[in-house]
């Protein structure tokens, strides 16, 4: 029998510092978070300089960490798999900065991990009969590409936002309807008790193209709110909520799903922070069910950010002999 593949992920893109240890690609060993969720609510929104403090702090403790859960340690491990972007660059440094570190001093490969492709790869593990090509839609608070994943290395674009990401735009309208941050999960659960059909927010379309554009609808939001206020007249935050996750999830369904027609897919993969909406969920499996289409997603917390998916795609890179030396660096705007 083949040797057991041990790989260790680092992640600290953004505002969760995390390790994990992950076996031949596929089997959760560990999966250590620590979040900053609660230091950055109270300003809004993430401050990278304190972001990057907290993972200086964090990271060593959690790597420990996740080492203990997975009973094994160091010497145990086959390579060091690490997110170098995109993300902020602060951020991104502590991780990169480790690995690189780790991997000297252990002489263990090195595996540099893209996030947005790490997203992606969180479906393998909670799949295991999971096999490219698929068509996943990545929607993060950064990113929302409709992309096909023709192998466990390569993906070919579909579509992509020309502005703001769909996790932006959630964030966004939480802010101004006065939920708090983080956007996406609040606004959800302020939807359940709304009206969907309250307001009728835009869909937009471009022509010929499965690209999205958020920006429309969290201005139509911000407007009629505006309007409402000038008038004097009171709003429903709930329905004002299910109104906009209707607008963002039907165009989510809707491009992804013709883009899994196009490509002939029977599979339709969702990844990212808000692949963990239920409402996009649901409708994405049922309007996919209509055309034969299956639909698949990670746990809510392998959706969000976590080093599970950033130890599969090390997984894979390492199968590939894709490794970095010690001149890796952080690329804050690393493409997809
Ligand atoms: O993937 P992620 O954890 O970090 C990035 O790589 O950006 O995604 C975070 C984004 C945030 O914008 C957050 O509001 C959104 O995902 N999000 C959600 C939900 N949970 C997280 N959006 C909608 N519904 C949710 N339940
Ligand atoms: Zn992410």
């Amino acid at each position: 029998m083949a040797k057991d593949t041990l790989i260790l992920g680092i992640e600290s893109s953004c505002d969760e510092t995390a390790a994990a240890v992950v076996k031949n690609g596929r089997a959760v060993m560990s999966n250590i978070i620590n979040t900053q969720i609660e230091i950055h609510k109270k300003f809004g929104g993430v401050v990278p300089e304190v972001a990057s403090r907290r993972h200086i702090e964090n990271i060593d403790a959690v790597i420990d960490a996740a080492l203990s859960e997975a009973g094994v340690t160091f010497s145990d491990i086959d390579a060091i798999a690490v997110t170098y972007g995109p993300g902020l660059v602060g951020a991104l440094l502590v991780g990169v900065s480790t690995a690189k570190a780790l991997a000297y001093a252990l002489n263990k490969p090195l595996v540099p991990v893209n996030h947005i492709k790490g997203h992606i790869m969180a479906n393998f593990v909670s799949h295991p009969d999971l096999k490219p090509p698929f068509v996943c839609l990545v929607a993060s608070g950064g990113h929302s590409h409709i992309v096909k994943v023709t192998s466990y290395t390569d993906l070919e674009i579909l579509g992509r936002t020309r502005d703001d990401a769909a996790g932006e735009a959630f964030d966004k309208v939480a802010r101004v309807l006065g939920l708090g941050y983080p956007g996406g999960p609040l606004v959800e659960k302020a939807a359940k008790d709304g009206d969907k059909n309250a307001v009728k927010f835009p869909r937009v379309r471009m022509e010929d193209s499965l690209d999205f554009s958020f920006s429309g609808v969290k201005t139509a939001v911000i407007n009629h709110l505006h309007k409402l206020e000038q008038n004097g007249e009171g709003y429903s935050v709930p329905d004002i909520a299910a109104s906009f996750q209707d607008a963002v999830t039907d165009v989510l369904c809707e491009h992804t799903i013709e883009a899994a027609v196009k490509e002939d897919c029977k599979t339709i993969a969702l990844a990212g922070g808000v692949a963990s909406n239920g409402a996009l969920r649901a409708k994405m499996t049922d309007r996919a069910a209509k055309k034969g289409i299956d639909v698949l997603y990670p746990p809510p917390i392998l959706c969000t950010d976590n080093a599970v998916m950033i130890a599969c795609a090390g997984y894979y890179g390492y199968l590939d002999n894709d490794f970095a030396d010690m001149t890796l660096n952080a690329v804050p705007a690393l493409g997809i």
